[in-house]
């Protein structure tokens, strides 16, 4: 059976919706399902394997309202055999003690709910003091600097999305 590959991002927002879309491009626009985090139920989350999330850190730490606001929908769910991929946007210069760590929040709670984090990468290339994204030397997901290292991202997208095809396998 061939699996269904969903990527949730907030349709509303200017950066990580830029970014997202760029995901979807260089995945291949007929494997990959947009959805809108911000209309997310347990219904749609039921329908797809394998996940690409967008989670960017907001309010010195935390995760936007959208995702907090699924969250409690999230916890009643069991997400045995699913698989999850989240990167994120934040900004290591202006918020080095909090650095992406929307990613870390979000993995720790599909984690709770027996989904698989995939798609860890090295914190090589990036300058922050702390991160929930961390776990020993890599992050859960990919952090994505729009403000500080926007010539990065297509590079980074493209080698995580390697990575990707073969974890979500
Ligand atoms: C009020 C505010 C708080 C933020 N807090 C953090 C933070 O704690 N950690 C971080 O890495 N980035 C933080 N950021 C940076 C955002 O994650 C970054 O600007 C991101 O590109 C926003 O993406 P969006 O516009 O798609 O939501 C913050 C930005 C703002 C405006």
């Amino acid at each position: 059976m061939n699996k269904k590959t969903a990527i949730v991002y907030s349709f509303h927002t200017q950066k990580s919706k830029k970014v997202s879309e760029k995901v979807i491009d260089a995945w291949g626009k007929t494997g990959i399902e947009a959805v809108n985090a911000e209309e997310l139920s347990k219904d749609v989350l039921e329908k797809y394997d394998n996940f690409i999330l967008s989670a960017p850190t907001w309010f010195d730490g935390e995760l936007p309202n959208y995702w907090d606001e699924f969250v409690p929908d999230l916890e009643e769910m069991d997400l045995k055999g699913k698989k999850f991929a989240i990167f994120g946007l934040g900004d290591q210069k202006g918020y080095p003690e909090n650095f992406c760590d929307a990613i870390g929040i979000l993995a720790e709670i599909i984690e709770e709910c027996g989904g698989n984090v995939v798609g860890y990468t090295s914190v090589e290339g990036y300058t922050f003091e702390s991160s929930r994204a961390l776990r020993g030397d890599e992050f859960v997901g990919l952090p994505i600097d729009q403000e500080n290292q926007a010539r990065m991202t297509a590079g980074r997208i493209k080698n995580w999305l390697e990575q990707l095809k073969k974890e979500f396998k």
